[in-house]
């Protein structure tokens, strides 16, 4: 494994929480290395559910150290109360480690998410209202306040007496709000300080360290490719590099450190929020993928869209993230259809589009261009290898592979650790 980086070739919610948490099996450490706690992993351990946002999904397995890197932003309250949780249900979350380098999400943040949403009216991006896009701007307006000050009052206080007196003036003259008070959340996040304390380290020196131990490292992505602020549907994308690139910069190890790059694939398509989305389906299919395979999100509750695989976005995944291999998850959501499609290009304008196009806009008017593969119509939630899949089902994963252009090395027919298949 060495370094192995886990990332979402959609729009998010392909699964990557469980791929990720088979995959911590072999890990020592695993890092999330962006994006905050906007998202959502759902990992299924024998009757137990859990729902992690920000934390790495690690953390299930005894013995890995679970990381959040530098380039993460970090609601502390959440945080604690994420561990909380953990703690209550028997988790150990003692080896938790939090870079130093992180930023933090303030309450005007939040505040200031959720008004921008409400002023972009029906243009709205459909955040979280999490306070992500906001903490990221002060991050490179370089006016953000580190987890590390919070371990300096005088220094945590004047950046934020710094930081309130332009967000006031948004709050109150902007959107006609209440002006915040800088002493009420200084006493709130140095108390969140004080207790995340024993957690905060030179995360980048530790994974260096782990790395030339020979120890397996497990970069976890948030979100997915396409909801990346540089290579995704721009403007509706979250603020941060989930793409493959990001696990470098986010987690402050080189990136030739990074040896194997898994893409997570769900078999169909889905995003939460507004942007374009050329294989989206309105009807009865699109609503039956929903329903089976309980597209609601897990951060917000909203009903995801759904759609046929891209294969165009696909390739366009491979391409920026390097990727090495496939993880094709949720697969058995598939056994409903008598027959399925497979988006194998774009077309708009009279111009046959195989490549993501220049323009974003052609996303929006285009006809997909679709293969059609016969359906399985059969429960395949049982299979434990390949050979127990129906050859229809062997063939759709053939054609994602041809298509994407790198093998898929794993195979989820339900959302147990179990139904896992390897190729
Ligand atoms: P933000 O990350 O809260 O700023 O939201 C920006 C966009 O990313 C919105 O369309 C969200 O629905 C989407 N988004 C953020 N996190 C996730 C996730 O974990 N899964 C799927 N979509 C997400």
């Amino acid at each position: 494994m060495p370094a192995t980086v886990i990332v979402g070739t959609q729009w998010g919610d392909e699964g990557k929480g469980k791929i990720t948490d088979v995959f911590a099996d072999r890990a020592d450490f695993v890092v999330r290395y962006q994006g905050g706690n906007n998202a959502g992993h759902t990992i299924i351990i024998g009757d137990e559910r859990f729902a992690l946002t920000l934390i790495p999904s690690g953390v299930l397995n005894p013995g890995v150290t679970p990381v959040i890197g530098n380039g993460t932003v970090i609601d502390p309250g959440v945080l604690l109360e994420e561990m909380a949780t953990l703690e209550s249900r028997g988790i150990d979350t003692s080896l938790l480690r939090v870079s130093a380098n992180a930023h933090l999400i303030m309450p005007y943040h939040r505040k200031i998410d959720a008004l921008q949403e409400r002023y972009l009216g029906s243009g709205e991006i459909g955040t979280t209202k999490r306070g992500i896009g906001p903490a990221y701007t002060d991050k490179y307006g370089r006016h953000g306040i580190r987890v590390q000050d919070l371990f300096d009052p005088k220094i945590f206080r004047d950046k934020l007496a710094v930081a309130l007196k332009e967000k006031n003036k948004i709050l109150v003259k902007l959107y006609n709000q209440l002006a915040m008070d800088a002493e009420e959340i200084a006493a709130e996040y140095l108390e969140y300080g004080a207790r995340l304390t024993d957690h905060v380290t030179d995360t980048s020196l530790l994974l260096a360290d782990a790395l030339a131990a020979d120890k397996n490292v497990l970069f976890e992505g948030a979100q997915g490719t396409l909801l990346d602020i540089d290579h995704g549907t721009y403007p509706f994308v979250t603020s941060s590099n989930p793409t493959a690139g990001g696990a470098a910069v986010g987690s402050g190890i080189g990136p030739t450190a990074l040896d194997r790059i898994v893409g997570v694939t769900k078999a169909y398509i889905s995003r939460v929020g507004s942007g374009p989305f050329p294989t989206e389906l309105t009807d009865e299919v699109g609503a039956t993928m929903v329903e089976v395979g309980g597209e609601f999100g897990t951060v917000t509750g909203r009903r995801r869209r759904c759609g046929w695989l891209d294969a165009v976005a696909l390739r366009y995944a491979t391409r920026v993230n390097g990727l090495t291999e496939i993880a094709l998850t949720k697969i058995d959501v598939l056994s409903e259809f008598d027959t399925l499609k497979i988006c194998v290009g774009y077309e708009a304008d009279g111009i046959r589009f195989e490549e993501m196009p220049r323009q974003q806009r052609v996303l929006y008017q285009c006809e997909p261009i679709y293969e059609e593969l016969p359906g399985w119509k059969q429960d395949i939630g049982d299979a434990r290898s390949m050979d127990d899949l129906p050859p229809a089902a062997r063939e759709y994963i053939e054609r994602v592979e041809k298509l994407a252009g790198v093998p898929v090395t794993m195979v989820s027919v339900g959302p147990q650790r179990r139904a896992t298949l390897s190729r």
